[in-house]
C-alpha cells in the first residue's frame, strides 16, 4: 500500500526523502513522487515504476529544499501513471495520502461547479483542491486543512505542504497509520517507524482522529474535535525495523529461513519448563464459543486454529475473512471471544471486523506481529507473535509464528476447559518445542525443491490436495504459489476432489498432495490414486512412513521428517513455501514485490 514520509530538516531533503521510500518499498507500489519547497517555492517530481526511476529522474532534474514530502503509490483510483502519482498539488498546497477518500466524487463535483478542476484520476487531488479553495477563501493553512479533513469520508493518512512555508507539515490520521518522528531541530512524518529509522528512534504515534500542525520545533496535535491532545512520545528499537537481506538474494528466502529461530524464540517466550506463559487475560474460564477472523494467510492459520481450539479444548470455533463478517453482521455473544489475526495489524477489512465485533463479545484478542498497530491497540487484549519485520510481500515465517501463537492459546483452552491435564499439555508443548529442529531439516530440503520448481514453473494450473489439517495448508500452499509465481493455483480438500476439480485434471496440471502420515493418509491416498489414474502428475509431500506407503506412480516426492501430527501445518508450512518460491525465481518473477499487491492493505 500508499507509504507516505514528511521532513522538515536542517539539510537538503530530497535524498533523505527517497531514501525514507526505499524503506517503505516493501509495502508495495507502482509509482513515486516528492515535493520540497525551496526558497518559498513548492514544486515536485513524480515517476512511474520502481523508485530508481524518481531516482534518475531527480538527477536530471534535482529538486533542492529543506523541508519536503514523499510518496510510494499503489493505484486505487487511477492508473499508474504520472499524472495520478503523489504529491498532488492544487494552488499552494502538494498532499500525500494514504488509503481511499470515499466521498470524493461528489466533492469533485462540487469543486468543478465552483471551477476547481481535476487534472488526475485520484481521489487525493479532490483534497487538495478542497485545502486550495479554502486557502482562496482566506484560511491559514492550518485552517484550510481541518476545514477539508472535517468534509472527508473514508480511510485516510495524510501530509500536506504549502507554497511559501518552509518550516510546516500538517498531518492528519483517519483509519491509515501515521507516525511522527522527533529529532534535533528536525521533524518527521512516516506512513510508519519504519520510514524514519534510518532518521530518527524518537516516535509519537497519532491516533485515530487526530491531525498536527509540525514546524522544527515541534508538533502540535489535536484530536478529531480540534481539542490539543497529548500523545506520547516513545522510543522504537531502531534494530526492529532493520530490513536487509544478511546475504540472501531475497527477503521471503530470508524470511523462510528464519523460521526455526523465529518460532524457537516466540515458544521460550510463551512457554517454558513444560508450561504456558501466556498473558494473564487469556483465560478460557466461561468462554463458549470464539470466532477467528482474518485476510489472506491470517485467515489460513486462523483455518488450521479452529481444527486446534475444537479437536484441543473442545471449544466451537468460527472462522471468518474479514471482508465477509464485517458486512454479513454475525451475532455474537457476550460469552465468546473474537480473535484477529494480522502480520501488519493495520489490514483495513480485519480492522473494521474488529470495530463491528467490539463490545458485542466479551473479548477483543489480536495476535499481531507489529505490537504499536491500530489492531492491537484497539483490542482488550494483544498476543504479539514476535516474528521481527517482514519485508517479502508473501506471509511466511509471520503465517508460521501466527500458527505458534494460536496452537499456545489452543493448549490453553484446553487446559481452562478441563481437556488437558497437565501431563498432555507438557506433551503437546514438547511436540511444539521440537518444531524448530524439524523446521530446519525441512529447510535442507530447499535444492531439491528448486528442482521440481524448474518443472512446476512450466504449468498453467496446479492444484494442492489435503485433508484435515493439511486442507487449510492446501489453500495457503496455493496462494503462496499464485502471489509470487503468478501461477493459476488453488487449493482442494482431498475430499472435495470428486465432486468437481477433478475434471480439471490431466498430464498437464501438477497436483502438490500434503499428507503426513496422520489418521487421514488412506484417504488422502486414495484421492491421490483417483488423480493418477486420471495421468495428474502428482508431488507428494509426507514423512518417509508415508512416502514409502503410498508406492509408485508420483510424479515426486518430497520427504519431510515424521512431526506430530497435530502441528504438522507448521512444519509443512515450509516445502509449501519453497515451492512458491523457487517456482517464482524459475519464472523470473519479482518475489518480494509481486505485481499488484501490497504487503499491508489499508484499503477495502
Ligand atoms: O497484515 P495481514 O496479516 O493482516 O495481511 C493479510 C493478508 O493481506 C496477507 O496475509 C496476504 O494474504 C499475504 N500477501 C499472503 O502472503
Amino acid at each position: 500500500m500508499c507509504g507516505i514520509v514528511g521532513v522538515l530538516g536542517d539539510h537538503e531533503v530530497a535524498p533523505l526523502l527517497v531514501e525514507a521510500l526505499k524503506r517503505l518499498e516493501y509495502r508495495g507500489y507502482d509509482s513515486a513522487g516528492i515535493a520540497t519547497v525551496n526558497n518559498g517555492r513548492l514544486d515536485r517530481r513524480r515517476a512511474v515504476g520502481k523508485l530508481v526511476n524518481l531516482s534518475d529522474l531527480l538527477v536530471h532534474e534535482p529538486l533542492a529544499g529543506k523541508a519536503g514530502i514523499g510518496h510510494t503509490r499503489w493505484a486505487t483510483h487511477g492508473a499508474a501513471t504520472v499524472v495520478n502519482a503523489h504529491p498532488h498539488k492544487a494552488g499552494p498546497v502538494a498532499v500525500v495520502h494514504n488509503g481511499i477518500i470515499e466521498n470524493f466524487r461528489e466533492l469533485r463535483e462540487e469543486l468543478a461547479a465552483a471551477g476547481y478542476a481535476q487534472e488526475s484520476q485520484t481521489d487525493t487531488e479532490t483534497v487538495a483542491l478542497l485545502v486550495h479553495q479554502a486557502m482562496e477563501g482566506g484560511a491559514t493553512p492550518a485552517t484550510a486543512a481541518r476545514q477539508t479533513l472535517k468534509r472527508l469520508h473514508g480511510a485516510f493518512a495524510l501530509c500536506f505542504l504549502f507554497d511559501g512555508e518552509d518550516d510546516l507539515l500538517i498531518a492528519a490520521r483517519k483509519g491509515s497509520p501515521l507516525a511522527i518522528g522527533h529529532g534535533d531541530g528536525e521533524m518527521f512524518v512516516g506512513s510508519d517507524a519504519i520510514a524514519l529509522a534510518s532518521m530518527t528512534d524518537r516516535i509519537t504515534y497519532l491516533e485515530e482522529g487526530d491531525w498536527a500542525v509540525i514546524t522544527r520545533k515541534g508538533a502540535e496535535i489535536f484530536d478529531e474535535h480540534d481539542r490539543r491532545a497529548n500523545r506520547a512520545e516513545t522510543r522504537i528499537q531502531i534494530d526492529a525495523t532493520r530490513i536487509e537481506k544478511a546475504g540472501y538474494k531475497h527477503f521471503m528466502a530470508k524470511e523462510i529461513a528464519e523460521q526455526p529461530v523465529v518460532l524457537a524464540d516466540g515458544l521460550r517466550h510463551y512457554s517454558r519448563s513444560g508450561t504456558l506463559h501466556l498473558p494473564a487475560g487469556v483465560d478460557f474460564t466461561g468462554v463458549d464459543r470464539i470466532v477467528l477472523v482474518a485476510c489472506g494467510t491470517a485467515s489460513y492459520a486462523c483455518h488450521v486454529a479452529k481444527y486446534w481450539f475444537e479437536s484441543l479444548a473442545g471449544l466451537p470455533c468460527d472462522i471468518d475473512i474479514a471482508s465477509e463478517f464485517r458486512y454479513r453482521e454475525p451475532p455474537l455473544s457476550p460469552k465468546q471471544w473474537a480473535v484477529f489475526v494480522s502480520q501488519s495489524g493495520e489490514t483495513a477489512d480485519t480492522l473494521a471486523a474488529l470495530r463491528y465485533a467490539k463490545e458485542k463479545v466479551a473479548r477483543v484478542v489480536s495476535v499481531v506481529n507489529v505490537p504499536t498497530s491500530s489492531i492491537a491497540r484497539e483490542s482488550d487484549l494483544t498476543l504479539p507473535i514476535m516474528a521481527g519485520v517482514e519485508v517479502g510481500v508473501a506471509s511466511t515465517k509471520a503465517f508460521t509464528s501466527q500458527l505458534m501463537v494460536l496452537a499456545l492459546m489452543a493448549l490453553k483452552a484446553g487446559v481452562d476447559r478441563g481437556r488437558l491435564d497437565a501431563a498432555a499439555l507438557a506433551g503437546h508443548l514438547a511436540a511444539l518445542h521440537a518444531l524448530p529442529g524439524l523446521m530446519n531439516h525441512a529447510l535442507g530440503q530447499s535444492g531439491e525443491i528448486a528442482k521440481l520448481a524448474e518443472e512446476l514453473a512450466r504449468a498453467q494450473d496446479i492444484l494442492f490436495l489435503g485433508r484435515g489439517l493439511m486442507y487449510p495448508m492446501a489453500l495457503e500452499g496455493a496462494l503462496k504459489l499464485k502471489e509470487i509465481s503468478y501461477i493459476h493455483a488453488e487449493g482442494y480438500a482431498s475430499g472435495e476432489l470428486k465432486h468437481g476439480p477433478i475434471a480439471l485434471i490431466d498430464a498437464q496440471v501438477p497436483v502438490i498432495v500434503l499428507a503426513p502420515r496422520d489418521a487421514l493418509f488412506d484417504k488422502t491416498v486414495s484421492n491421490m490414486q483417483e488423480v493418477m489414474a486420471r495421468h495428474g502428475k502428482v508431488l507428494l509431500i509426507s514423512d518417509a512412513a508415508g512416502v514409502a506407503e503410498a508406492g509408485p506412480g508420483t510424479w515426486a516426492t518430497l520427504t519431510m521428517p515424521a512431526v506430530d501430527p497435530i502441528f504438522a501445518p507448521i512444519l509443512y508450512a515450509i516445502p509449501a513455501q519453497l515451492l512458491a518460491y523457487h517456482t517464482a525465481i524459475a519464472k523470473g518473477t519479482d518475489v518480494d514485490q509481486p505485481r499488484n499487491l501490497a504487503k499491508s492493505v489499508t484499503v477495502e
